[in-house]
């Protein structure tokens, strides 16, 4: 079916330009880019953007580094978007990532790793709606 995911394109790669490269791979894959912007996110929207990871040790240093520069956050529409979006992505850890992901050609490593996608429907649907209104998705 037609799913819709929430992206992040992370500091780590908007720092080194790689903004365009990472959407190539994304509309390489046949996912469509319905909805874009650059932010610079507060503190505050980060941590509750990763509310779950609360309690995670690296909880504060993904934080400080969410907030370090400007992100893109976007939403891609697309047959399987969340599943697709995993498998072009690549694994956490660029070192355990497959050839030709965005994560193995550009991550730094588990935590400066490039991008985010939403795991499943229910948060997919949660984080497009923290970051974008429905007049903004333009499918
Ligand atoms: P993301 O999909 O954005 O959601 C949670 C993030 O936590 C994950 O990507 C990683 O970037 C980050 N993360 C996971 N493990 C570590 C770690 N060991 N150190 C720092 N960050 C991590």
């Amino acid at each position: 079916a037609i799913q819709r995911t929430f992206s992040i394109i992370k500091p780590d790669a908007t720092k080194r330009n790689l903004t365009g490269a990472i959407n190539a791979k994304i509309e390489a894959a046949g996912l469509r880019i319905i909805a874009q912007k650059r932010i610079h996110m507060t503190k505050a929207q980060a941590e509750t953007f990763y509310g779950v990871h609360r309690e995670r040790p690296f909880f504060g240093e993904l934080c400080e580094f969410m907030v370090s520069e400007p992100v893109v956050v976007q939403v891609l529409e697309g047959e399987n978007a969340i599943a697709k979006y995993r498998d072009v992505m690549g694994a956490t850890d660029p070192a355990e990532a497959a050839d030709g992901t965005i994560r193995k050609d550009f991550a730094l490593s588990k935590g400066e790793n490039s991008v985010h996608g939403s795991d499943a429907p229910e948060t997919a649907a949660e984080e497009i709606a923290y970051f974008f209104s429905g007049l903004e998705l333009v499918g």
